[in-house]
């Protein structure tokens, strides 16, 4: 029997050193210590031993009982210990580390240089405008004082989704629509898509523009040049060279287009300016007195002017690009330069 409770002993100790997690401790606690364990077995069992050797073997295993609860214990004391500088070790965060760089997204060239523009012309006064895309017939071209056959309705110039229903070819719709709702004075900007079937190197069939329009009593082609003269200074810069040349347009009288002296050979000709030194970026006039009588304005009290500019044709001039479709595109490595 002693010899029994002495391996049980070795066995119990050999087993807690081999321990590895508090759950195999209390195993071995419940295997040899519990209610059911061989050490309360035994001791259950003392009286079947023989008178004589019952204080000897109690004393025994009621010693190796102490020993081994105490070795549990300790045991478990350092388990608890090494558990938690394991879990501490796992969870330890290096703050010293650099930290992992996001890419952030940034406003496409063409939202900044709407928006510069946008801000220029609030700046003078003027308030942002909007209407539709899809366009009827009378907004993008009757009212507008186009005739009715003017190559610009031909189909193959624009994009009819049914018989008089169109993609708007040019943000001059939006005048009409905007002297309809108000009277005046008026001073509006609109900046939008417009549609076209042209498609190149420096045309899309989508493209934008900002449409500008004035009016009031007593509003004169200098106002146009002073507004438009302090837009090219503000956006291309204080000594820009500009010049105003006589154009024609259904919807104005007298109209001009405007150029600027070409940034890219500063006028001395080159690819980007077909050799003139200049470079037109918008088509302006004073409001055709026709037009005031589409929209019910009396044209003997009131005049005004209107301007409309291609925002793809100002953007690649500043930033000195000649394709078009960069633009629409959406390749990272073009985006990310602006
Ligand atoms: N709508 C013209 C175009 O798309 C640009 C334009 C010219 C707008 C003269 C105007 C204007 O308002 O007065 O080519």
């Amino acid at each position: 029997m002693q010899e029994k409770l002495k391996t049980i002993e070795s066995e119990a100790l050999e087993q807690l050193a081999l321990a590895k997690s508090l759950a195999e401790l209390d195993n071995i606690r419940v295997k040899y210590l519990g209610k059911k364990g061989v050490l309360t077995d035994i001791l259950k069992g003392m009286k079947d031993v023989p008178p004589e050797e019952r204080p000897i073997i109690g004393q025994l295993a009621n010693k190796i009982k102490d020993t081994l609860s105490t070795e549990l214990d300790k045991a478990i004391e350092a388990m608890k210990v090494k558990e938690y500088s394991a879990k501490l070790a796992s969870e330890f965060i290096d703050i010293t580390l650099p930290g992992r760089r996001h890419i952030t997204g940034k406003k496409h060239p063409l939202t900044q240089i709407t928006e510069e523009i946008v801000e220029i012309f609030k700046g003078m006064g003027f308030q942002v405008a909007d209407g539709p895309e899809v366009e009827i017939d009378y907004y993008n071209f009757d009212a507008l004082n186009m005739p009715e056959h003017h190559p610009a309705r031909d189909e193959r110039d624009s994009m009819y989704i049914k018989d008089g229903v169109l993609l708007r070819t040019e943000t001059s719709a939006v005048q009409i629509r905007v002297m309809e709702r108000q009277k005046p004075p008026v001073r509006v900007i609109v900046p939008g898509k417009v549609y076209r079937r042209d498609d190149d190197l420096r045309h899309s069939p989508m493209f934008q523009q900002v449409e500008g329009l004035m009016v009031d009593e007593h509003i004169r082609f200098s106002d146009l040049k002073g507004v438009l003269v302090s837009f090219i200074q503000q956006m291309f810069g204080k000594g820009t060279k500009y010049r105003f040349m006589p154009d024609f347009f259904p919807f104005t009288e007298p109209s001009a287009q405007v150029h600027i002296g070409c940034a890219v050979c500063k006028g001395s000709g080159c690819k980007t300016c077909s050799n003139t030194g200049w470079l037109e970026i918008l088509g302006s006039g004073s409001v055709d007195p026709e037009v005031f009588k589409a929209v019910g304005y009396d044209p003997e009290k009131y005049t005004g002017f209107a301007f409309g500019m291609g925002i793809e044709r100002v953007a690649m001039l500043i930033y000195g690009i000649d394709n078009i479709r960069l633009f629409f595109e959406n390749d990272l490595r073009f985006l990310q330069q602006f």
